[in-house]
């Protein structure tokens, strides 16, 4: 080996090398490694019937160095030639700060002007390592990229288990772990819009046996794009696995000329010696810390008008609902869906969207009365859009026919009714900013959007890109809805805005980087999100996961459940309300009163502190217990939840986890609903609590306990 060069985080080295041949090699991602030197005298055995060894390229190409498995990288060269082969050029290393290094390394292919820089962004703390590249070339003339993936990993284990999500509408993040097998497994996106509807970007793979939570080597990953995305993995015939996640090249043939630059998502990576739980820890504070936006604020108690209104509403409805938000103790308003449209009002999902003027027939003082009444009550004020969307029955859609997205010459498939704005297009991009600029230019007390997406793309077909271009739809969407994205944050850096796209459509760490926070689901059945957070919080925070009590049975649920239990589930997540208060029963306001206020007291620790799980809903016990520890460990929440009937007297221990054995901790139980479930008051050990444990008499489907923990001396 020439050079060695190891990017480094307090808890994971990545090693990459330069051979005799001036080859980049991907030589080693896991356990900190204080000696990189011994790679230069890495061993490697000869290939039968060649000259060569056994070698990884970090950039695998199509038709180069022997590679035979899915290509990171495929060019069809501005001759024709579909081969690439990659020498090292250079690599330089700067530190934007003490905590973040980024390292990129030149390519160039050796016959072709192609130039190819791999970027890597070493997050000390956070132990979490970034992979991106950058393509350009001088070749004479375009040149065509197939295959364009962010990073790559080549990993050797015995065995190799992968947990990837998959789900649907009001059921997103279902976890399914399977043993890796020689061939490849992809987990991909072909959807445009709604990309994560269905499946997740967001992986783990163990390197061993199934992931624990606490104990194994597990790498965690996930695409920090909103469009189609592919996580390609591939079992080789020597048992190695090769892991590739960037952009789907599915019908996405992109061409570029040689004054342009090519420039793929971030594939975001991280490893844990110590299982899924110290992985979920470093996302989380990676995000919190460079993904999200407001990261350091705590967030505020949001009331929703959607699932206690709907379509059905008026101007009186909405001030009753601001009263009774105001009266329960929220601190946001939000107006959802329905309060736009008059030639084609839209009080329903089949007309009106596209025509972003307030309904003057159920809102006759427009917009800035609700506002301003919102704030006359303490409250903020928010509001929905779905602005890359219209319904055929809208003003837009008879304006601007060419601005739609579709098949030349076919019919136009509806999916809720609507269709989607070409992105694509800049004037329809100036139109989906004017969407957020013109609400917040006429009133400029709206604090809180919350941007929906609520169908995907079926219609393939853009009346702006050029014929030869239009494969590069599906990238260029994604492309332009960021410049929107980035346009409303330069202007307004303080909104809070929601990502939402029929719940947990579009999550992941290209749109939350934008974001405060994400809508997990339209399913607000606690049962469900139990299993749907727990999934959802490997990956993204507590803080930016929006979890609203609602009324039970509703809509989207059918079951009942005790407000109790309800309450408990939302508190684990970023608290909020979906419902009238006219339909609460008996005692039901004043206990949601106190919900909120209880929230308050503890909002911090669960927003900002180290999430450690206990019981989890996939580990067959029928409970599962979480608890939320800040950073100095003298504060925690700890939650319990019997997600089944259990038999008489089968009691859980919970052993918590993550607090300081040497502090005593107060005990307390707070939210409580008709049964008290802690009676002791005795200061208790850290030691004790996470060694021995404590019991609760929770055996009943849909019982649950709040702890707080504080530390006395
Ligand atoms: C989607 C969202 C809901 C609500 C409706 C409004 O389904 O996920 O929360 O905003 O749209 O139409």
């Amino acid at each position: 080996m020439k050079s060695i060069i190891s990017i480094n985080t307090d808890k994971s080295t990545m090693v990459y090398g330069v051979n005799k041949k001036n080859k980049l090699l991907f030589l080693y991602f896991g356990r900190p490694l204080k000696d990189k030197n011994v790679f230069f005298g890495h061993h490697l055995v000869s290939k039968p019937d060649t000259d060569r060894c056994f070698e990884t390229m970090a950039v695998p190409t199509l038709g180069g160095d022997g590679f035979m498995g899915e290509p990171m990288l495929s060019v069809k060269h501005a001759d024709g030639n579909l081969s690439t082969e990659l020498i090292y050029l250079s690599h330089e290393t700067i530190d934007t700060d003490k905590n973040q290094r980024i390292t990129t390394i030149k390519l160039q292919d050796a016959l072709y002007p192609l130039f190819v820089d791999l970027n890597i962004t070493a997050y000390q703390e956070q132990g979490v390592i970034t992979q991106q590249v950058n393509i350009t070339h001088r070749e004479n003339g375009c040149i065509e990229l197939q295959s364009f993936y962010s990073g790559y990993l080549n990993l050797k284990a015995q065995q190799y288990h992968l947990t990837h999500f998959h789900g649907s509408w009001a059921g997103e993040m279902k976890p399914t772990e399977e043993r890796l097998t020689p061939g490849s497994k992809s987990v991909e996106s072909k959807k445009g819009v709604r990309t994560t509807q269905t499946d997740n970007s967001g992986f783990l793979l163990s390197l061993g046996q199934p992931t624990q939570e606490d104990t194994g080597e597990v790498i965690g990953g996930s695409l920090a794009w909103s469009g189609n995305y592919r996580m390609n993995f591939e079992v080789d015939e020597y048992l190695n696995l090769n892991v590739l996640g960037g952009m789907n090249p599915f019908a996405s043939a992109y061409t570029i000329s040689n004054t342009e630059k090519f420039q793929t998502p971030a594939l975001v990576l991280s490893y844990s010696d110590r299982g899924i739980g110290q992985l979920s820890r470093n996302f989380h504070s990676w995000v919190r810390r460079y993904n999200l936006r407001h990261g350091s604020s705590a967030r505020l108690i949001v009331l929703n008008s959607w699932e206690g209104a709907y379509f059905s509403f008026d101007q009186n409805t909405m001030t009753n609902m601001i009263d009774q938000a105001a009266e329960l103790g929220a601190e946001v308003f939000v107006l959802d869906d329905g309060w736009f449209g008059n030639r084609h009002p839209r009080n329903s999902d089949s007309a009106g969207l596209g025509d972003w003027q307030v309904n003057q027939s159920k809102l006759p003082g427009g917009i800035s009365y609700l506002a301003n009444y919102a704030n006359a009550k303490g409250l903020k004020f928010g509001i929905w859009i779905e602005p890359e969307m219209l319904n055929p029955e809208s003003d837009l859609a008879r304006e601007h026919p060419d601005w739609i997205v579709q098949r030349p010459g076919r019919e136009k498939l509806l999916w809720r009714n609507q269709l989607v704005l070409d992105m694509t297009n800049p004037a329809v991009q100036s139109f989906v900013f004017s969407v957020v600029d013109a609400l917040k230019v006429s009133v400029p007390n709206i604090d809180y959007i919350k941007w929906d997406a609520n169908r995907h793309i079926e219609n393939i077909g853009s009346h702006y890109l050029a014929k030869d271009k239009q494969s590069h739809f599906w990238i260029d969407y994604t492309k332009a809805l960021y410049n929107v994205y980035e346009r409303v944050r330069a202007k307004y850096p303080d909104l809070t805005m929601q990502v939402c796209a029929s719940g947990g459509g579009r999550l992941d760490f290209g749109s939350l980087g934008y974001h405060d926070e994400f809508w997990a689901s339209d399913n607000t059945d606690p049962m469900t999100r139990i299993l749907l957070q727990y999934a959802t919080n490997l990956f993204y925070p507590a803080m930016a996961t929006a979890a609203h009590i609602s009324t039970s049975p509703n809509q989207q649920t059918g079951i009942s459940s005790p407000l109790k239990f309800r309450a408990d589930v939302a508190m684990t997540g970023r608290l909020g309300v979906e419902l009238q208060a006219k339909d609460l029963q008996g005692g039901e306001r004043e206990f949601l009163k106190s919900t909120l206020s209880t929230y308050k007291s503890i909002r911090e620790i669960i927003q900002f502190g180290d999430l450690y799980r206990m019981h989890t809903p996939v580990d067959g016990s029928g409970w599962t217990s979480l608890c939320y520890v800040t950073g100095n460990r003298r504060e925690a929440v700890m939650f319990l939840f019997s997600t089944q009937a259990h038999g008489r007297g089968i009691y859980p221990t919970v052993r918590l986890k993550g607090l300081d054995p040497h502090s005593k901790y107060q005990v307390e139980e707070i939210n409580i609903g008709e049964k008290a479930h802690w009676v002791d008051d005795r200061s208790l050990s850290g030691e004790y609590l996470m060694n021995v444990g404590v019991n609760f008499d929770v055996t009943l489907a849909y019982e649950s306990v709040v702890l707080r923990l504080s530390e006395t001396n």
